[in-house]
């Protein structure tokens, strides 16, 4: 198993540059699903979870081939509708393909995800979704059996998931009718799927709106498209940036989609710069607690909690983190505490007390965020902090130790 040995207290200043977003190119490798032919993706990160989502898609008959940071998947024949368990469980994310393939072959049996460090990851919101467009849904054996196109209809989410959002705008993209999503989620990934699809030839308007209407096609083609900047990845530096004090400038993404965590980066002391595709961050005086809680979008995005809580950590004051979006993603708090932290938890909160200063432990990730939460704690603490189980890292950050060192942290992979 490998681990991450940090050593802190070092300044850190430069640019990085993100890549594709995690949580669009996936979605957007499932819609290529929907054409026979060749798509092309390109900014697509290099990073273990797209490694598995290639084997879904091969799994099903189509061929990837990847040059650089680009995807060309020939989805011409599929030859299978089945995205196994084992291939799900090692990425729930794979359930994203129920969509596409309902779409494409009005036939999909795919294992229900597991749960995960995070919370159940229930699927019930997509099926109640697809049920309500008129396809027949069956759930035994660990498996979603899906048989028929979708049929437009009005359908409302009784949570804006992501994912029941994305999966819903990839059928009804290749169904009959009007649909409508009504409490769609908001979050710029889905803007990017939409994006794809309607290159595709999909027709859909509202997206990254709450109400999402799309007018099924017959048949959809191949199209070339270019993923988002990774949002996430972009905060975890600024997060960084504003820990160790920077200027630190991170570029290739839109920082108008990070608005709240922008807005409570300034409210902690730190100062930005934020330009077109880029945000410089830095900080002369000490760290200011501020409250967050996590909403979808465009509320503060669950995925940059744990990043969050580790500045939050060392800040001169109280603050309180409320998790409004998963059920248990805490678990970050209870490693950061061995790195002497003050944070209790009571419910879905966390009493956050800022500490003088940090000390390197050993510590291990419990999730991809979380990981990588650890390691810029380890950033600013006094001592070598030792991150086991760092694949949770490598399944959503490319090179996140090359680009930190570039920065001038001392962090190497052991
Ligand atoms: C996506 O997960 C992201 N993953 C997550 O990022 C992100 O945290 C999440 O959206 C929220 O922004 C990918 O895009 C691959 P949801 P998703 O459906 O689609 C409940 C990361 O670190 N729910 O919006 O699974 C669910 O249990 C990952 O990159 C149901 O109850 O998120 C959760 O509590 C972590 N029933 C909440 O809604 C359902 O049918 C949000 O889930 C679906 C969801």
């Amino acid at each position: 198993m490998r681990s991450i040995v940090v050593t802190g207290d070092r300044a850190l200043s430069g640019e990085v540059r993100v890549g594709g977003a995690k949580n669009s190119a996936l979605k957007l490798m499932a819609a290529a699903l929907l054409a026979p032919g060749v798509s092309v993706l390109r900014n697509v990160p290099d990073i273990s979870d797209v490694t598995v989502m290639t084997e879904v898609l091969e799994h099903l008959g189509a061929t990837v081939v990847r040059t650089d940071h680009a995807l060309s998947i020939d989805a011409t024949t599929l030859t299978g509708h089945e995205a196994p368990y084992e291939l799900v469980a090692r990425m729930r994310a794979s359930t994203c393909v129920l969509g596409s393939l309902v779409g494409r072959l009005g036939r999909a049996h795919v294992a229900m995800p597991g749960g995960c460090n995070i919370g159940s990851r229930k699927v019930d919101i997509h099926i109640a979704g697809l049920m309500q467009l008129g396809v027949e849904i069956t759930t035994e054996h660990g498996f979603i059996d899906a048989t028929g196109r979708a049929r437009g209809a009005h359908v409302m989410l009784e949570f804006p998931s992501v994912g029941a959002t994305e999966n819903l705008l990839m059928a009804a993209s290749l169904g009959s009718g009007t649909t409508v999503i009504d409490n769609a989620a908001r979050e710029p990934e889905i803007a990017d799927l939409a994006a794809l699809l309607s290159a595709m030839g999909a027709r859909i308007d509202g997206a990254g709106t709450p109400t999402i209407t799309i007018e099924g096609v017959d048949a959809l083609h191949p199209a070339d498209h270019v993923v988002i900047g990774d949002r996430i990845e972009a905060g975890t530096f600024l997060v960084a940036g504003a820990l160790c004090e920077g200027p630190v400038t991170v570029r290739g993404f839109d920082p108008s989609h990070l608005e709240i965590v922008l807005t409570k980066l300034r409210e902690s002391g730190a100062s930005l710069d934020v330009g077109a595709d880029f945000v410089t961050v830095r900080r002369t005086g000490p760290v200011r607690p501020v409250d967050v809680a996590t909403l979808p979008f465009p509320g503060f995005p669950t995925d940059m909690q744990a990043q969050f809580m580790t500045l939050m950590a060392i800040a001169d004051g109280d603050c309180v983190i409320t998790e409004n979006v998963f059920e248990n993603r805490f678990m970050f708090a209870d490693e950061i505490a061995r790195m002497g932290a003050d944070v209790r938890i009571e419910a879905h909160h966390a009493l956050i007390r800022g500490v003088d200063a940090l000390s390197g432990a050993p510590v291990r990730a419990s999730d991809l965020r979380a990981g990588a939460a650890l390691v810029l704690a380890g950033l600013v603490a006094d001592g070598e902090t030792v991150v086991t189980d760092v694949h949770h890292i490598e399944r959503g950050y490319e090179d996140f130790v090359g680009k930190l060192c570039s920065l001038g942290a001392d962090v190497r992979t052991v």
